[in-house]
């Protein structure tokens, strides 16, 4: 199986090569792979590196780094992993005495291996333990924050993360039923989204559990701020010229990510009327992609995952 394919693990990587290319890789410089999952993405990286590459993983999911672990088994001291969140990679690499690196990948969200794996609780279509936590050992799962949330922060949870209309009365059905018997499954959760959400609704659109269970996949695992949190740190540590390259999947995650280029890129608040900048606020770099880069038409065709996938790269120039 090439870099990227299916394979035992179950994951097809999206937009390889289009990534990988953004990196423009050299041989002899410094990578992060922040969301390693089935390593595909890594496992071309590495492959390009020469005896003085590096390549640094990163991943939530212990079955991701066995995963990565086996594949990238091969490149010896080229390739460290960590079993950590990416927000924090590059406070830990720093403690490892890495100066900065050349390119930098975020391929975000979930991998194929955990949407299958029932045990997991990602899948509205399986009937599961509500956990749907990416680090199976750590936090709080998504049976655990519907017990706890006060029903007004899991109506702002609906409405925000899964764009739901109908988020108050979910929340509003979700707090009277617990007082009786807590969410613990999957089944459970999607009857109350059915009994809520109106015939005439339901029929509109994706299906109405798909949206709770990314507004609570997202809350889970603090997707949305770990990104906020670390994506201009992760711009500040690469080398003049290194890149920074995000896959995303949904409109709120690429809203945070070109928001942060274009912040990166024009950094300067002054008033437009003024003839020079007087804020001092210095370009970190440029964004590379206009336009986000989409899947072909061929891939989404062969993998329905890569239909909403975004690719943004933004390439730093010149140090702080
Ligand atoms: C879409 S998959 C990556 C697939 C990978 N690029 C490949 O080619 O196989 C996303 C992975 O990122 C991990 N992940 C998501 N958010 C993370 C975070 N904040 N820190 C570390 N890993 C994260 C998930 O556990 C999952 O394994």
């Amino acid at each position: 199986m090439s870099a990227g394919g299916a394979g035992a693990f179950g994951h097809v990587s999206v937009l390889l090569k289009e990534a990988t290319d953004a990196l423009a890789i050299k041989a002899d410089g410094s990578y992060l792979d922040g969301t390693l999952g089935g390593a595909g993405h890594a496992e071309e990286i590495a492959g390009q590196l020469g005896e003085n590459g590096r390549l640094y993983g990163f991943d939530l999911d212990a079955d991701a780094i066995a995963e990565a672990e086996r594949k990238l088994s091969g490149y010896g001291d080229k390739v460290r992993l960590f079993r950590d969140n990416f927000k924090n990679a590059v406070t830990v690499l720093k403690e490892e005495g890495v100066e900065g690196l050349d390119g930098i990948l975020l391929d975000l969200g979930v991998s194929s291996h955990q949407i299958d794996d029932p045990a997991r609780g990602f899948s509205y279509m399986q009937d599961a333990p509500l956990d749907m936590r990416m680090a199976q050992d750590k936090g709080r799962s998504a049976a655990d924050l519907l017990k706890e949330e006060t029903e007004e922060e899991l109506a702002r949870i609906f409405r925000e993360y899964g764009e739901e209309r109908f988020a108050k009365q979910i929340a509003h059905r979700i707090v009277l039923q617990r007082e009786a018997h807590p969410l613990e499954t999957t089944e459970e959760l999607n009857e109350i989204v059915y009994m809520t959400v109106p015939k005439a609704a339901r029929k509109k659109g994706s299906h109405p559990s798909k949206r709770i269970f990314q507004a609570l996949r997202i809350a889970v695992n603090g997707e949305l701020t770990g990104l906020t949190e670390c994506l201009d740190e992760m711009i500040s540590f690469l080398h003049p010229g290194g890149r920074l390259a995000v896959i995303t999947f949904h409109s709120l995650e690429d809203r945070i990510v070109k928001q942060c280029f274009q912040r990166n890129e024009k950094p300067c608040i002054c008033p437009p009327q003024f003839p020079v900048c007087a804020c001092g606020r210095v370009s970190a770099g440029r964004i590379v992609t206009r336009k986000a880069i989409v899947p072909s038409e061929e891939e989404s065709g062969k993998n329905t995952r890569a239909r909403s996938a975004k690719l943004r790269v933004f390439e730093r120039t010149g140090r702080n």
